[in-house]
């Protein structure tokens, strides 16, 4: 898969390999540095207000400091981007997953969140992202049509396993 010249800092940043986790697929406990944690993997919706002018740039802009975030945060996901909407799959402990998604919630760039699905998890999907990201756009249209998915299509609406897949699948694209 092509990058689209000039704009490098969209593509997904891998996590350093000391924050990986390890989990117990009996209890749903995630165990971190030696704590055990409570792992909750929440799935959310929304409508962008992005311009279509600068789209590109904010959205570069949100992901950096979306990244710091979660980096300090210990949080993993992906977000996936049309002209219209986001869906955004976070990953993490609960009481740091409800402070980012409280953040997340007044941002300004966006409306409408709708939570598609919160539930405790017993390992990451997205272990090596503090935030994965694809746009919908001429190179990854094709994926996105697989999913049901088009720049008409309502994020909110879609089955929460089908944007776990996509994302999942956009995530193991080659980087
Ligand atoms: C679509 C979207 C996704 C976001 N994802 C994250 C995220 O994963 N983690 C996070 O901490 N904040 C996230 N944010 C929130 C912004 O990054 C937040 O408003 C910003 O970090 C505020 O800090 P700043 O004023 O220093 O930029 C997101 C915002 C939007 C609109």
């Amino acid at each position: 898969m092509q990058r689209p010249a000039g704009h490098p800092s969209l593509y997904p940043s891998r996590r350093s390999q000391f924050l990986t986790d390890m989990s117990c697929n009996s209890c749903g406990f995630a165990s971190h540095q030696g704590k055990l944690m409570s792992l909750i993997r929440l799935v959310y919706a929304s409508h962008s207000l992005l311009d279509d002018s600068n789209r590109r740039e904010e959205l570069g802009e949100i992901l950096s400091s979306a990244r710091r975030f979660n980096e300090a945060n210990d949080i993993t996901g992906f977000l996936l981007a049309t002209r219209g909407a986001f869906a955004q799959v976070l990953e993490g402990e609960a009481a740091r997953l409800s402070e980012t998604y409280a953040r997340i919630e007044a941002d300004p760039r966006h409306t409408g969140l709708q939570v598609l699905s919160r539930a405790p998890v017993a390992e990451r999907l997205f272990a090596g992202w503090t935030m994965g990201v694809a746009e919908h756009d001429e190179t990854t249209q094709f994926i996105f049509g697989l999913y049901g998915v088009t720049p008409e299509t309502d994020l909110p609406t879609q089955p929460v396993d089908a944007l776990l897949d996509l994302a999942g699948e956009l995530a193991r694209r080659p980087g």
